[in-house]
C-alpha cells in the first residue's frame, strides 16, 4: 500500500537526530534527505559517507521506494559497512509512511 506522507512526518522524527530535509536542510550526522528519491546512494556532494556506501553507488544503487523499504528495515543488513547507525524501522507501514513523506521533498 502506498504510504501516508502526513504520519510519515511524525516517523521522521527518527530521523531527525541526524537527518534534516526540507528548506535549508543541511548535512548533519547524516546527510540532507533532499532530493533523495532518485539519488544515487552516496553521492551528495559535501558529505562523507562511508566507503560502503559509496561502494553501493557506484554499484548501481539508486534509492527508490523498492530499494528503501529493505534500507530502512535493516540500514546494516543492505548495506553492510554503512556508518548509519540506526536500528531500522521493524513495521512496513512505517516505511511506507516515512518514504512517502520524503518523496514530498524529491520532486523537481
Ligand atoms: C544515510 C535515511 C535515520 C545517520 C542515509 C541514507 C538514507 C537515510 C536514505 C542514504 C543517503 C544517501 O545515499 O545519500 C534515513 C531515514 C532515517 C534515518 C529515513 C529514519 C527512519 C538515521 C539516524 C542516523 C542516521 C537516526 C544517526 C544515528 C546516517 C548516516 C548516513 C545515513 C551517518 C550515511 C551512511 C553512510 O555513509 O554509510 N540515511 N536515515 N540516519 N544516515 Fe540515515
Amino acid at each position: 500500500a502506498a504510504g501516508d506522507p502526513e504520519a510519515g512526518e511524525n516517523v521522521f522524527r527518527k530521523c531527525q537526530a541526524c537527518h534534516m530535509v526540507g528548506e535549508d536542510a543541511q548535512n548533519r550526522v547524516g546527510p540532507s534527505l533532499n532530493g533523495v528519491i532518485g539519488r544515487t546512494a552516496g553521492t551528495l556532494e559535501d558529505f562523507n559517507y562511508s566507503d560502503a556506501m559509496v561502494a553501493k553507488g557506484e554499484e548501481g544503487l539508486v534509492w527508490s521506494a523498492e530499494t528503501l523499504m529493505p534500507y530502512l528495515e535493516n540500514p546494516r543488513e543492505y548495506v553492510s559497512g554503512t556508518k548509519m547507525s540506526f536500528a531500522g524501522l521493524r513495521k512496513e507501514e512505517e516505511r511506507a509512511d516515512v518514504i512517502a513523506y520524503l518523496q514530498q521533498f524529491s520532486e523537481g
